[in-house]
């Protein structure tokens, strides 16, 4: 079967605010799936429902395979919710659904996430630096809100230019 397709920006599916996930059933669990498959196929650190086109509160994240010698360890995080943000942070981003681009970003330099995994246990977990960075990137996919939603309007209108640009171009391919 083919890997699902990563919505990308400015498809009006990445701006919805995202549903809770209710019961964690077997598509939940065929969703989570796949999308560890197009996280590392990507390859990326993270990815979000509604990246592959589902408006639910989920993500999955690995910010530890890319280093040498790392096993792939992939977290499910269902229906999370940040219960302490601290300090301050700029860390350049990027982002699979916002092709060929990266910018500083500012974020909290540490938080605590609670969330579900896919058995439906709690799971209640402290980072900081990438791991942070990459959490609240995740859980910004989920209430509609991109990285280039949290820099400068100039920046970002720069980049809406060079994307559409691109996009006239591909379409003329
Ligand atoms: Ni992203």
């Amino acid at each position: 079967m083919p890997l699902r397709e990563i919505v990308q920006f400015p498809d009006p599916r990445l701006k919805r605010v995202c549903e809770p996930v209710g019961e964690i059933t077997d598509a939940i669990r065929d969703l989570a799936r796949d999308m560890c498959e197009v996280m590392y196929d990507e390859p990326g650190i993270g990815l979000a429902a509604p990246q592959v086109g589902e408006s639910i509160r989920l993500f999955v994240i690995d910010t530890e395979w890319g280093e040498e010698g790392e096993e792939r360890c992939p977290q499910v995080m269902i229906n999370p919710e940040f219960t302490a943000q601290e300090g301050k942070l700029v860390w350049e981003e990027a982002c699979l659904s916002v092709p060929d681009y990266s910018a500083e970003v500012e974020r909290h330099a540490r938080v605590t996430i609670r969330a579900l995994d896919l058995d439906g246990k709690e799971i209640v977990e402290e980072a900081e630096g990438l791991r942070a960075v990459c959490l609240q990137h995740e859980f910004d996919h989920l209430d509609g809100t991109l990285f280039i939603d949290r820099i400068s309007r100039l920046k970002r209108s720069l980049y809406v230019k060079k994307r559409k640009k691109q996009l006239i171009e591909e379409s003329e391919d």
